[in-house]
């Protein structure tokens, strides 16, 4: 790629729709916070974490990914992973985002959910005020645990809707289809919340039926395997269902062998409302502009599907019609539309 191409890439202003708080914990932060706290991690260095970041599927990946949440403990933890996303995007012209986090990870292992949440929504209001940068926050069930624990995590979040405004589905996918949580979804939609669902990452297409039938989401996240269903493809593009693509994390994971065979453009084509966002960016390799150079690289997108891809992701992102034209204005400045 040119350096021209890539600083217009690096210029574009974006909004991240899919990113988990936990998957942005960078190994030298790790470290720091775990000697801090004095927790054992079963890597002696920064370099021998990053030499495991060796992933053959979702599963391999998630077993060091809640390992690595172990250290987190307290209020502070909680800021500085977030603050250190936050400052991190800013330097690449984030200026929206909407981060997942896992409570179950943490108040499993006895760390207060209101410690969890004030930490993150700290660093969140710094940001907004110091850096401009707006967000909503969406809590996610772990789909490996049962639904039960998920209606106790609803319960512990309900004095908190003012914070949470969303909740969505994550971990690990094949065998936990979406329909397991359809209770707990309902109750959630009934306390007022929007939801999300992974599916259709590693699941098959009947996984995405279920989350728009079953959990009435109002965004998918990945659902790449709507290639495999053309009528679930035009379900999706009548509904101008948004889904958040993750490239980066896609390789990483092996749900595709080469960015090249990347269903994105095909998706984009069948009328699909994608965006691209990175996951679990400390872990797969890179943040949004390194998402957006892998991506336009391998399919040579065209400043064209650069723009829809970044407009989608405004028009898909749960703020206010006011916030949306404001960030939209700013995209089309940029690309002097
Ligand atoms: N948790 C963090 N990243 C995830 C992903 N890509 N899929 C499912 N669960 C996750
Ligand atoms: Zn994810």
């Amino acid at each position: 790629m040119t350096e021209e191409r890539k600083q217009f890439i690096a210029g574009m202003p974006k909004a991240e729709l899919h990113l988990h708080i936990e998957g942005s914990f960078e190994p030298e932060l790790m470290f720091e916070i775990a000697r801090r706290n004095q927790v054992e991690i079963k890597f002696d260095s920064v370099e021998e974490v990053k030499k495991a970041y060796d992933f053959s599927n979702l599963q391999d990946f998630l077993d060091i990914y809640y390992e690595g949440a172990q250290v987190l403990l307290k209020e502070q933890d909680f800021f500085d992973l977030t603050w250190a996303y936050l400052r991190r995007i800013h330097a690449q012209n984030v200026i929206h985002t909407e981060i997942f986090f896992d409570p179950q990870t943490h108040t499993d292992r006895g760390v207060p959910f209101e410690i969890v949440l004030n930490g993150i929504t700290s660093a969140l209001d710094k940001a907004k005020n110091e850096l401009g940068i707006t967000n909503r926050l969406i809590m996610c069930f772990l789909r490996h645990l049962d639904e039960s624990e998920a209606e106790k995590t609803l319960e512990m979040a309900l004095p908190f809707k003012d914070k949470i405004y969303g909740v969505g589905l994550d971990s690990s996918e094949m065998g936990h289809p979406p329909s397991k949580f359809q209770n707990v979804f309902a109750k959630a939609i009934k306390e007022g919340f929007v939801t999300v669902a992974h599916a259709g990452e590693e699941g098959p297409a009947q996984y995405i039926w279920e989350a728009l039938d079953l959990l009435h989401i109002s965004r998918l996240d990945h659902g790449n395997r709507s290639i495999d269903d053309p009528k679930l493809m035009q379900r999706l593009a009548a509904e101008k269902m948004a889904l958040t693509v993750c490239p980066l994390s896609n390789l990483k994971l092996c749900v595709v062998d080469d960015l090249k065979n990347h269903p994105l453009r095909k998706l984009m084509q069948n009328g699909l409302k994608v965006t691209i966002n990175s996951d679990d960016p400390a872990y797969f390799g890179g943040y949004m502009n390194e998402n957006f150079w892998a991506i336009a690289d391998a399919l040579d997108l065209s400043k064209d599907e650069l723009y829809t891809l970044l407009r989608n992701a405004f028009e898909a992102s749960f703020v206010s019609d006011e916030r949306k034209q404001e960030m939209i204005g700013q995209l089309d400045a940029y690309f002097e539309m």
